[in-house]
């Protein structure tokens, strides 16, 4: 019966963000509930090049809920209770350079976090779900982005024609507004090249989960700092999106079926030795 017919499951996950709000044709739509709260929407689950793929809209279908009201670790955490241990995300971003215009696809290597009061870890010292108090978590951030899942992004950019920026520093700001001139000068100045509101903490909390996460990084707009941009709109962030979701689905297809099958990355190792509480699920 219905009832006891198994919850599908998936291995690789994407998290859609601004103009993307479906990915696979095709699916099962399944809600999860997560011990954090519902995540943005259901899962959408399906498959790419014979691989299981859940698909989440970070912001809801309908584009519901801003960058400061999703919640990430439910989002994640779904993610992971349907199997999915390698997450690419795809997201809206200014750019930080006059070359870096419309259309420009980054995937970056570093991010800065200029979000505040966001939730941003599941190690919080509360007891685990046996009772135990858990060991203080620290997970290492110093290459925030999986390797393995870079490498097949870029190279899924590349089949497509469209040379992507091989790294650079995602700022991720708390939006839900837009940046000052001041604030946007200052983030060129320090060297990062694209800013966002939704790269962080959904980077931080799939490493927390050992999972793998790598961000592509859609240009949409030259944010307000840039002397050629005339600052930005949420209607040209999502008018360029839309301009470039058909290719952004083409490299992510692609680059889902370049994901490796066995993990050894820097990700997949992030709890070893630590004492999380998480179970093999
Ligand atoms: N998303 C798209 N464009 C952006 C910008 N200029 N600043 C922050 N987030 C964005």
């Amino acid at each position: 019966s219905a009832d006891t017919a198994p919850t599908p499951r998936a291995e690789l996950g994407v998290i859609g963000g601004s103009g993307l709000y479906a990915l696979l044709d095709d699916v099962t739509e399944v809600a999860v509930d997560t011990p954090y709260g519902p995540p943005s929407d259901s899962l959408f689950l399906g498959e790419v090049a014979g691989r299981r793929v859940a698909f989440l809209p970070r912001h809801g279908r309908g584009h519901s809920l801003p960058p400061h009201r999703i919640n990430y670790r439910a989002n994640l955490w779904a993610l992971r209770s349907l199997g999915v241990r390698q997450v690419l995300g795809p997201c809206a971003v200014g750019g930080l350079r006059a070359e870096y215009g419309p259309g420009t696809l980054v995937v970056p290597d570093q991010f800065v976090d200029r979000t505040s009061g966001r939730l941003q870890t599941y190690y919080d010292g509360l007891p685990l779900p046996d009772g135990r108090i858990p060991e203080v978590v620290h997970v290492s951030m110093a290459d925030p982005y999986c390797p393995d899942g870079r490498r097949s992004a870029l190279a899924a950019a590349r089949d497509n024609a469209w040379e992507p920026v091989d790294g650079g520093t995602l700022v991720v700001i708390e939006g839900p507004r837009f940046s000052t001139r001041a604030e946007s000068r200052w983030f060129t100045a320090n060297g990062w090249s694209v800013v966002g509101m939704t790269g962080h903490p959904e980077a931080v909390l799939a490493r927390e989960l050992g999972l793998c996460y790598t961000s592509l990084a859609l240009v949409t707009d030259l944010d307000a700092g840039v002397e050629t941009g005339e600052g930005v709109t949420h209607a040209e962030v999502l008018a360029v999106f839309a301009r470039n979701v058909d290719r952004l689905r083409t490299v992510l297809f692609k680059a889902l079926e370049g994901l490796p099958t066995a993990r050894d990355c820097v990700c997949s190792h992030a709890l070893d030795g630590l004492e999380t509480g998480l179970t093999g699920v």
